[in-house]
């Protein structure tokens, strides 16, 4: 029998090989396999070497046991898996080389650095019509079976599917996180942090991108973009199925969230009172509030990954290589062109080829971080460690994040309002989400609305917000320390003090993210070695506006509480002083100054290292058609091109660049 089934294989093996043609990309009706010589042969690494991928993974499982994950396990699809050393392998998605192929080759027409939110529609559209060849290389693994549950979101900043940066110690901003240092995780997997973030769908009003434009950056107003992003869209949004704004015939799915909790439309209800509107915020009329629209499908977390690459696995022409890691891009120090890039897989080094353009869209630290190891950065700062400058450019000088303070904590007088680990983790509500994609489980982590405000300390003239406030059912203390406050990695001193007394009363947050921050962090090299992650400097709450902005905002928080739609549940801000703020009186200005220095906490919209501007903008990286300045052949496609602040999220916003830069591309190389 099992002789039979080898026998079978064999000859469906031949049968594959034999239909492979001379052009080893076209479909298959040919007869010539793939030779040797096409294929790129790898070389063992001597200098910097990928140490970690060789090294044998210790996998026991997830850090801090997951009520949720032990409820989907012990039901009955997954009961088979239980004694499974490595939880998140299982049903790990894979990304093989379409049929034939043993190996990736020596060149394709366009390699895509980074399969994350932009890199994966960059990808799938560059492949589409197989007019081109692409290799798309990502650090990072398929995502898993747990990486779909919405309410796990939080759990994977301390898993192997993020890339744990640290920002380096800026005294007075953090002081409540381990070592004083905020954590800048960002998504490492096939898919990239779509994987792993809180899928909010936001695009940015179009006053942001307006501005964006009048900068010179040609091709970038709002109304320029938006049919980018409808492009990509398949919306189910209650009530707006007849909205112009949204399209429906994309691969990304946008969703209601199919949980909501009582406490959302108190939210909305209190936002009512206090004059704001109710809006669709993903419309040009989009100051005011509402529900969250997210990137889910039927209940579970669409990437990027599922979106735009499942669908085309098989394409002979796009080559997927997870776990390969980039350490250079192959420049010609001559003719400044870009030629190639060098990756580290399986413990061996390849460099390959690219006949038309390398495409960075590595993200907003590993993009820049690239273009400096290879020669295109400040050039007193790379000649001050040895690499040679090929173009003297302002790689990471501006770096732009969304900040926020998720301190705050409202108590209710009442029962079953707020979503608790142990309250959701049960056997049914696995079953709901995993049969039906509804129930608590498709909660993201408890966000649930949204509100875009004014705080009267602005300046901006007309209905320009400065403060984006986000709804949820849950506040730190809800997961008892588990999920949001490691995710953070808020100081034990700090949760002991003024969470945990809580863990056990239904509290929730309401949280303000500063949206137009007015300091400027940066980042740059620590050494040449590609392993070792940049020094990134946020540089937050250098200027005092925007402290101020964030003080006021959680007043206008305080206003929202106080309305009786929140006070019939008995909503009261918890009162526990932060200890390292006890000098100063609890709820006075200085006391959440102090507050929002100790738990001054990123969103992750880390943007603008690699900044788009025309050619007349000194701090330009790229040009308006992502270009990188002084290089031929090279564009960077991703959330770090983005020049200003924005009121995003930056997950959308990622995949509308990759969308319309697979369309400059396509108009360079006449492929439509
Ligand atoms: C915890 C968290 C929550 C968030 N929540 C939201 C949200 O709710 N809504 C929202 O809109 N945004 C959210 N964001 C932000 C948003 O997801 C990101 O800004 C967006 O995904 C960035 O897209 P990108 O294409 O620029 O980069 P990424 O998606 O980060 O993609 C970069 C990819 O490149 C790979 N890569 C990097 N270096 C290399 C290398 N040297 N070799 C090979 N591969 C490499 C990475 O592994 C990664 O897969 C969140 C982010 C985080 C971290
Ligand atoms: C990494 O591995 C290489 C080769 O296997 C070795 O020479 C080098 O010392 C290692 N480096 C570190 C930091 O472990
Ligand atoms: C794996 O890690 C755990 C906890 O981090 C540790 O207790 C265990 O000894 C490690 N096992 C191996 C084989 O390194
Ligand atoms: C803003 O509102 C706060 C109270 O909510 C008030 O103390 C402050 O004076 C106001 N500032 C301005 C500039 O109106
Ligand atoms: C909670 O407090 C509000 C306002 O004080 C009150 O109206 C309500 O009855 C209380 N509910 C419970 C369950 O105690």
């Amino acid at each position: 029998m099992i002789s039979q089934i080898t026998l079978c294989l064999f000859l469906l093996c031949q049968l594959v090989l034999a239909k492979i043609k001379t052009n080893h990309f076209e479909d298959d009706e040919a007869t010539v396999s793939i030779e040797d010589s096409v294929y790129a042969h790898p070389q063992s690494c001597e200098l910097f070497c990928d140490n970690d991928s060789i090294k044998k993974q210790n996998l026991t499982g997830i850090p801090g046991r997951s009520l949720v994950i032990e409820a989907m396990l012990r039901t009955p699809m997954l009961q088979l898996h239980q004694s499974d050393p490595d939880i998140l392998s299982i049903l790990q998605d894979r990304y093989d080389l379409p049929k034939g192929f043993k190996g990736p080759l020596v060149e394709y027409d366009f390699i895509v650095v980074g399969a994350g939110s932009a890199g994966c529609v960059l990808a799938s559209r560059l492949s589409d019509g197989r007019k081109a060849s692409v290799l798309l290389l990502e650090a990072g693994k398929g995502e898993s079976l747990f990486t779909g549950v919405p309410a796990l979101a939080p759990l994977f900043q301390q898993t192997e599917y993020i890339w744990p940066y640290l920002m380096e110690h800026q005294p007075g901003v953090c002081m409540g996180m381990k070592n004083e240092r905020c954590y800048w995780p960002r998504g490492k997997a096939v898919g990239g942090t779509s994987v792993v973030n809180y899928m909010i769908y936001s695009r940015g009003l179009p006053e942001d991108w307006d501005r964006i434009a009048a900068d010179g950056n040609y091709g970038w107003s709002y109304k320029e973009i938006l049919p980018f992003y409808m492009k990509s869209e398949r919306a189910n949004l209650k009530g707006l199925s007849d909205s112009h704004w949204h399209g429906r015939n994309g691969e990304l799915t946008v969703e209601d969230v199919p949980f909501r909790s009582k406490l959302s439309k108190a939210f909305l209800d209190a936002a009512k009172l206090l004059g704001h509107r109710k809006v669709d915020y993903n419309s040009p009329d989009g100051f005011g509030f509402s529900y969250i629209q997210a990137t889910i499908n039927k209940g579970v977390r669409m990437s990027s990954a599922k979106a735009f690459l499942h669908k085309h696995k098989n394409r002979r022409n796009l080559h997927i290589l997870p776990k390969s890691r980039v350490t250079k891009i192959l420049i010609n120090p001559t003719t400044k062109t870009a030629y190639g890039v060098e990756f580290h897989r399986d413990g061996r080094l390849y460099q390959i080829k690219a006949k038309k353009e390398v495409i960075l869209s590595a993200g907003p630290i590993e993009s820049p971080h690239l273009l400096m190891l290879s020669g295109v950065g400040p050039r007193s700062h790379l000649a001050s460690l040895d690499i040679p400058v090929i173009h003297d450019l302002k790689v990471g000088e501006t770096l732009y994040d969304h900040i926020s303070f998720p301190g705050l904590a409202f108590t209710l007088n009442s029962t079953r309002l707020t979503i608790t680990a142990k309250n959701i983790a049960t056997i049914q509500n696995a079953l709901s989400l995993m049969q039906y994609g509804d129930g608590p489980m498709t909660t993201l982590a408890g966000v649930e609305t949204v509100g875009y405000i004014k705080t009267n300390i602005s300046e901006e003239v007309g209905d320009y917000p400065d403060i984006e406030i986000i709804g949820s059912c849950a506040s730190i203390a809800t997961d008892n320390g588990q999920l949001v406050a490691k995710g953070l990695q808020l100081a034990n001193w700090l949760y002991n003090d003024v969470y945990k007394p809580i863990e056990n009363i239904e509290s929730f947050t309401v949280i303000p993210m500063l949206l137009h921050p007015k300091s400027r962090g940066y980042l740059k090299l620590k050494s040449k070695n590609p392993f070792e992650q940049p020094a990134l400097y946020g540089n937050y709450l250098q200027h005092p506006k925007d402290t101020a902005t964030l003080i006021a905002s959680i007043r206008h928080i305080q206003k929202l509480i106080n309305t009786p739609p929140f006070q019939k549940y008995g909503a009261k801000l918890s009162t526990r002083k932060f200890p390292n703020c006890k000098q100063t009186l609890f709820d006075s200005d200085a006391y959440w100054e102090c507050a929002i220095r100790t738990m001054t906490a990123t969103l992750h919209h880390q943007i603008s290292t690699c900044k788009m501007g025309p050619a007349s903008d000194p701090s330009a990286v790229v040009d308006p058609e992502l270009r990188v300045y002084g290089i031929k052949n090279l564009r960077v496609i991703d959330s770090s091109v983005i020049p200003k602040t924005t009121a995003a999220h930056t997950n959308a916003p990622a995949i509308m660049i990759g969308e319309k830069g697979a369309y400059m591309i396509k108009n360079t190389w006449g492929l439509d």
